[in-house]
């Protein structure tokens, strides 16, 4: 089987390595890819402006099933214009992408669905904006659409949020949109991301990433920094409650709206004193997640992703690992504000005893690999204790390097008791 993954991040390495690692061996290919992502997977061929003409490469290339690991692409009909080209894809159409491209349609589904979040207010102009907040800090404020991850500020004084609405609403930095003004919610987070086929769920291995840039949760707002999954992360009480109040009415409110939904369902949550609620959703794999939490599924993934692009979900063809996986990422300098490429990596041959997925990565020659800006790369390490995946990835991690890389030393410790 010929499958295409989409994207070209630390996720999509991840993804493309645990297609190749299925138990049917199936053909990968990769679009855009990275230099490091087709060491391992095919380009695919053809000229690509738009969704239209990825499609008909894929079509060209005889390409069997398409799975969507960057969300802007299934927010732009990816998946529409390939199922009626007839390429079963994994990942929703563009009008179920919503949930994750407009915060406001995900408040007003959850809203609808009675699923817990925190209250909001959405507003189109800096004065409505500051008028919602109303003095109230700290307060979390979100860009109503797609911004790869830059769009939220959680911010604790007027400066911060003064300074987060400017760029928004005067300098225009993600475009027009509005903003959301969310209630803040204190507590840690967790991610749960569900297989989703029609009405029906699979939850995977539940993960924790740590957004901020510094130890301590300290510092701006990333992509995230690390993660780290196991089955136990949460207890099954409490993964029995997400699964009751979030999951399943969210996988209803799907169907109950037409929503056709074929692909990862990401909620984001965060565990509150008054129970978990969402903070939002993804409609994709999580990135750092996928890179914590694909090392520990094992059995054919490849068919599982196949079965479920057609309809419907076999949980027979894959297993999961009830080991302890941790992620470490390692970003270039700069990152977020800025970031700086072109810095000499070294040390990635030496990495014997974990994974390394590149995100932020080009050929340097030689085999060799320099940064390219943004998360770098990521460490995964798994154990058959949380402490020992720690252990095992901060030694792997300890070996590579480059100029002023960035990374968190707290992964996998801090929110957990011990
Ligand atoms: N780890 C957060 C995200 O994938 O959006």
């Amino acid at each position: 089987m010929k499958i295409i993954v989409i994207g070209k991040g630390g996720r999509e390495h991840a993804l493309v390595t645990a297609l190749n690692e299925s138990a049917s061996a199936p053909e990968v290919y990769c679009y855009p890819g990275s230099d490091a992502i087709f060491a391992t997977a095919k380009p695919l061929p053809g000229v690509v402006t738009d969704v239209g003409s990825l499609v008909a490469a894929m079509l060209a290339e005889g390409i069997e099933l398409c799975v969507g690991g960057e969300e802007a692409w299934l927010a732009r009909g990816l998946a529409d214009a390939a199922r009626r080209s007839g390429i079963p894809t994994w990942g929703p159409v563009a009008a179920s992408a919503q949930l994750e491209a407009s915060k406001e349609f995900a408040k007003q589904f959850m809203v609808r669905h009675q699923i817990p979040t925190g209250g909001y207010a959405s507003t189109a102009s800096l004065d409505e904006a500051k008028a919602a907040i109303g003095g109230r800090y700290p307060t979390v404020l979100k860009f109503d659409g797609l911004a790869a991850g830059k769009g939220v500020a959680v911010c604790t004084d007027e400066t911060q949020a003064d300074a987060f609405l400017a760029e928004v609403f005067t300098d225009k930095r993600f475009g027009d949109g509005r903003v959301l003004v969310e209630e803040f919610l204190a507590g840690p987070e967790v991610s749960v991301i569900s297989a989703v086929s029609d009405g029906e769920y699979q939850i995977f291995t539940p993960a924790r990433d740590y957004k901020r840039l510094g130890d301590g949760d300290a510092g701006p707002n990333t992509g995230g920094m690390g993660a780290v999954a196991s089955r136990v992360l949460i207890d099954e009480e409490l993964l029995d409650e997400i699964e009751s109040t979030v999951v399943k009415p969210s996988v209803d409110g799907l169907v109950a709206d037409g929503l056709d939904f074929r692909g990862f369902l990401y909620a984001g949550l965060i565990l509150t004193e008054d129970g978990p609620k969402v903070l939002e959703y993804n409609c994709r794999f999580g990135d750092p997640e996928a890179q914590a939490v694909l090392p520990l599924v094992g059995g054919d993934f490849a068919a599982y992703l196949d079965r479920g692009a057609r309809g419907g979900l076999d949980g027979s063809l894959v297993a999961f690992d009830d080991r302890w996986s941790i992620c470490l990422v390692l970003a270039s300098a700069g990152y977020p504000a800025s970031s700086r490429s072109g810095d000499a990596i070294s040390g990635l041959g030496d990495v014997s005893d974990a994974r390394v997925y590149h995100a932020g990565t080009r050929s340097a020659g030689g085999g060799g690999f320099e940064t390219a800006g943004g998360r770098v790369l990521a460490v995964s390490a798994t154990g058959a204790s949380r402490a020992a995946a720690r252990d095992k990835a901060y030694a792997e991690l300890a070996k590579v390097d480059f100029p002023g890389s960035q990374r968190r030393s707290d992964i996998g410790t801090l929110h957990f008791d011990g």
